[in-house]
């Protein structure tokens, strides 16, 4: 009671800063330990940085629907099958017969019957999503793992796992009939692939700066399209710094796909190889935003007028998404004379709003939220048009 009473009647004269350095002051020297932080800190592990950082940063951007975020990034995800329509298979009936659903033809069939924004989802079904890409999952809060992929009797691999969700910034890019495609930053493939299966593309232009990388995305185009499709004038792969292509052509693509690197949320939380918040890869780390800007510009100057740029990344982090947007838009017309919209993804969302979690009221872009019944994400995306 004295205690609380000293307390209360210090904190109440506003003494008790005072008085607690005061008695700091009159500790002797020889008493006071000095904390010698290099030497006796335990070092913390890379995926624990990354959580101390996601814990500071997301508790503020996302507020209450962080600590859901949180556990879902930390437990196990969540994968789609992206069919291989090049595989002689019949995949699709096998993966039914397990119980798991093409999310991107069940929520064009469900758009259809729609009532409210029937003009707006219609448009979306027909228009924008292409019919080739088939993606299986398993439904909500089902947590059965897909078996590895094998080969079918011609060789081909007959699916690719990958996040459902980094299916929809392809989606998004909805490549039509006979149009050039740039996927700046493609390595190991995924999206790329994707972008394959829409069967649309006159050509796809596959880049990426690492080498190593590319060699992953080449063994898997290899393992799953025919020779034909690999051939020079429908793949064309590069390892340039994306960031320098308008060295190379500009005004050249209809569609380009801007899939930068980021802090890779889901990755850095459970792998210390290679983390990105490791002490040696702070620099590369702080200059994320700075890149990822400049990919997006290069992605803007790559594509033609009226042709179409989706940014896209894997974290959830405002800084690397709604920020580098809007920074990109105001440079490419302050420095560069291009102007950019950005295209509403809200019926997109509306669209696939059963299989994803998204991110309510997003200004820019649309976010897809890992959540425990559908750990996909988080992935966001942002399409842009080009004006002039
Ligand atoms: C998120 S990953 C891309 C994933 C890929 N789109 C997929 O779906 O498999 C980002 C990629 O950007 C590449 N990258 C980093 N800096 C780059 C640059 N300046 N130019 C081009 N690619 C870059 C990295 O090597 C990495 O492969």
């Amino acid at each position: 009671m004295a205690t609380q009473r000293l307390w209360n009647s210090l904190s109440a004269q506003g003494m008790l800063h005072n008085k607690l350095r005061n008695l700091v002051q009159f500790t002797q020297k020889r008493h006071r330990v000095k904390t010698k932080w290099a030497a006796t800190q335990p070092k913390l592990s890379a995926t624990n940085l990354a959580l101390q950082n996601f814990d500071a940063i997301y508790s503020m951007e996302l507020g209450e629907l962080w600590p859901s975020v949180r556990v879902s990034l930390l437990s196990e995800r969540k994968y789609g099958a992206l069919v291989n329509n090049f595989s002689c298979a019949d995949t699709v009936t096998d993966l039914q017969s397990l119980g798991c659903v093409d999310f991107i033809a069940s929520s064009s069939t469900g758009a259809d019957q729609h009532t409210v924004n029937e003009g707006t989802c219609r448009d979306l079904t027909i228009a924008s999503i292409s019919p080739n890409v088939k993606c299986l999952v398993f439904p909500k809060g089902d947590i059965s793992r897909f078996k590895p992929a094998t080969l079918d009797s011609s060789g081909f691999l007959r699916y690719y796992l990958m996040d459902a969700a980094s299916v929809l910034p392809v989606l998004a890019l909805n490549v039509q009939k006979e149009e050039s495609v740039l996927d700046l930053c493609a390595a190991p493939g995924g999206k790329t692939l994707a972008l394959f299966q829409t069967q649309a593309a006159r050509f796809i232009w596959a880049n990426d700066l690492s080498g190593s990388r590319m060699s992953r995305l080449q063994r898997t185009l290899n393992s799953c399209l025919p020779h034909d499709l690999l051939s020079e004038d429908k793949l064309y792969i590069t390892s340039f710094d994306g960031r320098e292509w308008h060295e190379l052509g500009e005004n050249a693509f209809d569609k380009v796909l801007v899939d930068v690197p980021c802090t890779t949320d889901r990755h850095s939380l459970v792998e210390e190889d290679n983390n990105i918040f490791s002490r040696s890869r702070t620099k590369e780390k702080r200059n994320l935003p700075l890149c990822q800007t400049q990919l997006l510009l290069a992605g803007l100057q790559a594509v033609r007028k009226g042709g179409e740029v989706v940014y896209s990344t894997c974290t959830l982090s405002q800084l690397q998404n709604q920020c580098v947007v809007e920074q990109a838009v105001s440079l490419a017309n302050q420095e560069l004379g291009i102007t950019a919209e950005i295209i509403d993804l809200q019926p997109f969302t509306t669209l696939f709003k059963d299989t994803f979690h998204f991110a309510p009221d997003l200004n820019v872009g649309v976010m897809v939220l890992p959540h425990l019944v559908a750990n996909f994400g988080p992935i966001y995306f942002c399409k842009l048009r080009r004006l002039s």
